[in-house]
């Protein structure tokens, strides 16, 4: 079996070839990613040398690298993680996640229907619901849940899902989508909620909170993804849609205050800053189809999960160091010089 992952230099990707290497040692694992300021090759070491994995820096838009590849390699199976992620990124440039978001998967799923594969597995997100109210404690997205974007990142992460529902029925390409919740762990790229915080808290820089730090994310610890992943790949339905979340809804605010107090960081830190335009209030998944149908639960209950994430960022800092030593710091004045006021 041949699995080429895309965007496996990045977070969750990185995680689920790690996984798949463990759990699946007969697979070959084939990772594309362009290596953009997300990704990281650094990230992959402790596998690049094995026998069963190979990596290819190349972009997912580019047809003639892709098709090269399929041809290469013939693929059983493509998972897709590869994509521009970052909500905030998207509202101050949203072109580059229209290309890569939606033209990268288009370019995909011509080289599976050129070539030939037994499944394509669309990498979504549970923001192409929207958000749910904060005083609906009882609403849950579901897979019939309406798309109804606010940022451009979910609308492009929707429009592909669109189009790969599109390319099962017009073309009868085998694919499953699944949509998962905020993910936490290690090697997650310190723009997100938790690393950045983490990072500032340890560098005993302002915790940049948007708003009251009231909206609510559901929140997975990133094996559980994968594991769900594994599962849909090989269990899951052709053309169906699967929601991946395990019921762990916490405000912003909540989770800033536990990494001050696992630091043993005064809550001073923290700063409340100017919001996120279009702000999503709240997340939260109803993961009965995948439960019910694949037997997926989730292992690590936040409490854990948590814990082995601090302990990862304390025992890596050079991974992080290098990165907010660079580029991040135009980034993160960009971002947040004004936010300050
Ligand atoms: P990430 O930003 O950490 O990594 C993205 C990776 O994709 C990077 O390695 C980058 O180099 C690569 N990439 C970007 N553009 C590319 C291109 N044109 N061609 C090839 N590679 C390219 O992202 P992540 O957080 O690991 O998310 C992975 C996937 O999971 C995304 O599709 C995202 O929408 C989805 N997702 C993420 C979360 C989350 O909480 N992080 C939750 C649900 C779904
Ligand atoms: P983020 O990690 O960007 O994920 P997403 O927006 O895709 O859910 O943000 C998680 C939540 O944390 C979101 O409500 C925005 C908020 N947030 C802050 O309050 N401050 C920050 O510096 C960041 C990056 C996020």
């Amino acid at each position: 079996m041949t699995v080429i992952v895309t965007g496996g230099a990045g977070f969750i990707g990185s995680n689920f070839i790690f996984y798949m290497l463990k759990e699946h040692p007969s697979y070959r694992i084939v990772c594309l990613d362009k290596l953009t300021y997300a990704g990281n090759i650094k990230t992959l070491k402790p596998v690049m040398e094995q026998e069963k994995f190979r990596f290819v820096c190349g972009d997912i838009c580019g047809r003639e690298t892709v098709y090269r590849l399929f041809e290469e390699e013939k693929p059983d199976i493509v998972v897709n993680f590869a994509a521009e992620t970052h909500v905030d990124r998207s509202i101050d440039s949203p072109s580059v996640f229209l290309q890569t978001n939606i033209m990268g998967t288009a370019v995909l799923m011509d080289a599976c229907r050129k070539y030939g594969i037994q499944r394509y597995h669309q990498v979504g997100t549970d923001e192409v619901y929207g958000d749910l109210p904060l005083d609906k404690p009882n609403l849950f997205f579901t897979e019939t849940t309406p798309i109804h974007t606010s940022s451009p990142y979910s609308s492009s992460k929707a429009g592909a899902d669109l189009l790969v529902l599109a390319y099962h029925r017009t073309y009868g390409l085998p694919v499953t989508i699944s949509r998962c919740s905020n993910n936490y762990g290690p090697y997650q790229f310190p723009e997100k909620l938790i690393p950045l915080m983490l990072i500032n808290a340890l560098n005993d820089k302002p915790l940049p909170v948007y708003g009251e730090g009231i909206n609510v994310r559901d929140w997975l610890y990133v094996e559980d993804h994968c594991k769900a992943i594994d599962l849909v790949i090989h269990k899951g339905k052709d053309g169906e849609v699967y929601n991946i979340g395990g019921h762990n809804e916490m405000r912003n605010i909540d989770i800033v205050r536990l990494i001050c107090k696992e630091l043993k960081k005064p809550e001073s830190l923290i700063t409340y800053v100017k919001d996120r335009a279009g702000h999503d209030m709240r997340y939260a998944i109803d993961p009965t189809k995948i439960h019910s149908e694949l037997g997926w639960l989730p292992e690590t209950k936040f409490e854990n999960g948590i814990q082995k994430t601090i302990s990862w960022y304390l025992e890596n800092r050079s991974w992080w160091e290098e990165i907010v030593s660079g580029e991040y710091q135009e980034y993160y004045q960009k971002m947040y010089g004004s936010r300050f006021g």
